[in-house]
């Protein structure tokens, strides 16, 4: 007999208690007693936040954070938090900043932190005037947007400016309005959409147009953060390497296919940090590729360049809409901590330093890329995954490991053969 499948229609599965939840899902997937433990053991972020946190919670999963070390920023020395699965992450910015921490570090600015939403209006026969019409109201439009938020306003931020844009699209004409407002230490997504919804029935009413989206932009590009540093030739290995890594860029400056490598390798560095202190990695990586893209043709992020001297130097410039307040970052303990061990006080700090890690760990992947290649590095610390694979435990984990990289197999088999090899000799 055909066993019922069972059914996803969980009614009501959101507005369950946790212990519920993990029930029902547990019947569902035919979870042990053991899964439904580590489901219900939520580690460092305690479940009742979890669940004020996102709908439909039923666990935590928990991702490793890294330091990382050598990192002087805007002549500061800081220990910068990470939060990744990946190996090898955390060492690259480590080993960049080793190299040019004597040279003093890295230097960071901002374009400012100001934020974009955007409304949407349709079903106009004159858009030109709709425009301008738009544009007439902007200090009515300020009072309807500064009135949304009167901390923000206490705290320096509001409004700012102004945009109207038409656009063709498959649906005729459409006139796009950016508010752009300062949000200071909020990553201010709530901020602007708030204002946006407020603002769409005036620019509906005083255009005869229909509004539909109101949301954000997260090609932040008001809110740009920026570093530079320069790496002394001979700290990097000489003029060679120094070449290779320029013919690494080079490669990455003019074909889109690298450059999403390259890129990625940028975000390994900032999406760590920004997950790390709560922040929303998805906004941030959606601005840096649309960024990456702004001139119509998607080409890497950083810049890189031989100083007159022979030195390296690399710029980083992209879209950094992170924040001190608001979601994960307030409430998450570890963010908190993340935030402390950082010891920023604003917005823009933490930008320069996200921005500042994404640099370094291009910087390490152009390196290893034109002279060892990473598999070598890699291999070490994705040995240590396999060891754990195959069922190593405590010491057997880095011995089991050297032995599958001095063998040159990294593999689940050969780890499994080694493993019981090491215990018959114990
Ligand atoms: C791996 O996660 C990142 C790299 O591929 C980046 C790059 O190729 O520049 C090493």
């Amino acid at each position: 007999m055909n066993q019922a499948t069972p059914s996803s229609r969980l009614t009501g599965f959101h507005k369950q208690s946790v212990a519920d939840r993990i029930g029902q899902v547990s019947d569902f997937a035919g979870l042990n007693a053991e899964e439904r433990a580590l489901l219900a053991n939520t580690g460092n972020l305690p479940q009742d936040l979890a669940n004020h946190l996102i709908d439909s919670m039923i666990g935590n999963i928990n991702i490793p954070v890294g330091v990382a070390t050598n990192m002087r920023i805007d002549g500061r020395d800081v220990l910068v938090p990470m939060a990744t699965e990946e190996s090898s992450v955390v060492a690259a910015v480590c080993n960049a900043g080793r190299q040019c921490y004597d040279n003093g570090g890295f230097i960071t600015s901002m374009s400012g932190t100001r934020m974009i939403a955007q409304i949407q209006l349709v079903d106009i026969a004159d858009p030109e005037h709709a425009r301008i019409r738009i544009l007439e109201r902007v200090d009515e439009i300020r009072a309807i947007c500064d009135e949304c938020d009167p901390i923000l306003i206490k705290l320096g931020g509001g409004f700012r400016d102004l945009e109207v844009r038409v656009i063709d699209s498959r649906s005729g004409p459409m006139v796009i309005t950016h508010i752009i407002v300062d949000t200071r230490d909020a990553m201010g997504a709530n901020a602007v959409n708030t204002m946006a919804e407020k603002l769409a029935p005036s620019i509906a009413a005083w255009t005869g147009g229909r509004t539909y989206l109101r949301i954000l932009s997260n090609l932040a590009d008001r809110r740009l953060a920026r570093v530079r540093c320069v790496w002394p030739v001979e700290a990097i290995g000489g003029a060679e390497v120094r070449d290779g890594m320029m013919l690494a860029y080079h490669f990455a400056e003019a074909d889109p296919y690298r450059a999403a490598t390259h890129n990625k390798g940028i975000m390994n560095g900032i999406s760590a940090v920004v997950m790390a202190t709560g922040n929303d990695t998805r906004a941030v990586e959606a601005g840096a590729h649309a960024y990456a893209a702004r001139n119509g043709r998607y080409t890497s992020l950083t810049k890189w360049e031989v100083t007159a001297e022979g030195h390296l130097a690399g710029v980083l410039e992209l879209p950094m809409a992170v924040g001190l307040v608001g979601g994960a970052t307030k409430v998450h303990p570890m963010a908190r901590l993340a935030l402390k061990m950082l010891g920023v006080t604003s917005a823009e700090q933490l930008a320069g330093i996200i921005t500042a890690v994404g640099l370094a760990q291009n910087f390490a992947a152009l390196r290893v890329l034109a002279t060892t290649g990473v598999q070598k590095g890699h291999m070490a610390l994705h040995a240590h995954n396999i060891a754990m694979m195959a069922g190593a435990v405590g010491g057997e984990v880095d011995a089991l490991a050297k032995v599958l990289v001095a063998g040159g197999k990294v593999r689940i088999d050969v780890a499994e053969a080694e493993l019981k090899k090491l215990r018959a000799a114990a």
